[in-house]
């Protein structure tokens, strides 16, 4: 399904672009003593992180633990208490940092699609593409054309939203997400919402991101089979707090930390339970 017709990978210089001050050392992301609060709920506890070029980063972690809004204030749309965070060298935290530009370089693909339901899949890509990046027309359908035909839905250009499976749905949603050409990719428990069938076809999309666009990307997931194949490294948060991290299979088989043993130990437990579980056509659980 994955075609890599027609789009190259991510060239150095292109990482670069926009950005004078980073080298290919420099980190894609960087976090210095982030701190977020809602109200007296701290959320984030002073997070220090670094994700290199072409370094895919799994996050997991007990509900409330802050991953989404540690993604969420990577991409500027929660402003964080204090600490800086750094996109390819430069600070988007700093007063006056241009958030659309921001917003190019750093795509996010959620657990519900937010695909326009009045767009056909094609003119879901081109739009912002369009009127942000003033691309012509006819250029920007050609690249949402080839986007398609990456994660394997040039045939479904024409389509409307409500005419494809969760599936197709939210890989349009990945194809829309990489218009703008963003150079770090963030994902939100992208197939939380998804039939289990259909998680497969959504996470192989994001695998031939990483390998064969070489994208970073930081994902938030409960796929432990994804973040062993394609994560390089694995983060469990609690509290607001990185726990511990590592190579994923080590954090996953050999967890150091009693709270990761735990989250690990509960997370599988419930995968077996439910198996295990039927519901009937009443709605009971037997
Ligand atoms: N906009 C908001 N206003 C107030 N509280 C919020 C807001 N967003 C998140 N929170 C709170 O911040 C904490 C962390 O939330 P967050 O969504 O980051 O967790 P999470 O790790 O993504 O959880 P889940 O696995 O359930 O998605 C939670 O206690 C949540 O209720
Ligand atoms: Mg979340």
């Amino acid at each position: 399904m994955s075609s890599a017709e027609g789009m190259a990978p991510l060239d150095q210089a292109q990482r670069r672009e926009g950005s004078a001050a980073a080298t290919p050392e420099t980190p894609v992301i960087r976090l210095e003593q982030l701190r977020k609060s809602f109200g007296d709920n701290l959320v984030l506890d002073g997070i220090d992180l670094s994700v290199a070029a072409g370094e895919v980063l799994v996050i997991i972690g007990p509900s409330g633990s802050g991953k989404s809004t540690l993604l969420r204030c990577i991409n500027l749309l929660e402003p964080a208490d204090s600490g800086r965070i750094f996109l390819e060298g430069e600070e988007i935290t700093r007063k006056g940092a241009d958030v659309s530009a921001v917003r190019q370089r750093v795509g996010m693909v959620f657990q519900q699609f937010n695909l326009f339901p009045q767009l056909k899949a094609i003119d879901n890509l081109t739009l912002a593409a369009r009127r942000i990046k003033k691309m012509p027309r006819a250029e920007a359908e050609q690249r949402a054309l080839e986007l398609l035909r990456r994660v394997g839905l040039e045939e479904k250009a024409g389509q409307h939203p409500h005419q494809l499976s969760g599936g197709q749905q939210q890989r349009v949603a990945i194809a829309r997400a990489l218009m703008m050409e963003p150079h770090v990719m963030l994902f939100d428990e992208v197939t939380s919402a998804l039939d289990p069938e259909l998680v497969g076809e959504v996470l192989i999309v994001m695998r031939g991101l990483a390998r064969d666009l070489g994208m970073t990307m930081l994902v938030v997931t409960h796929e432990m089979q994804f973040a062993r194949e394609v994560g390089d490294r694995l983060i469990f948060m609690d509290g607001g707090r990185i726990v511990e991290q590592g190579q994923p299979s080590e954090v996953l088989d050999r967890p150091n930390e009693e709270r990761t043993r735990r989250f690990l130990r509960r997370t599988l437990q419930l995968a077996d339970s439910l198996e295990e579980l039927t519901i009937t056509e009443q709605g009971e659980t037997v």
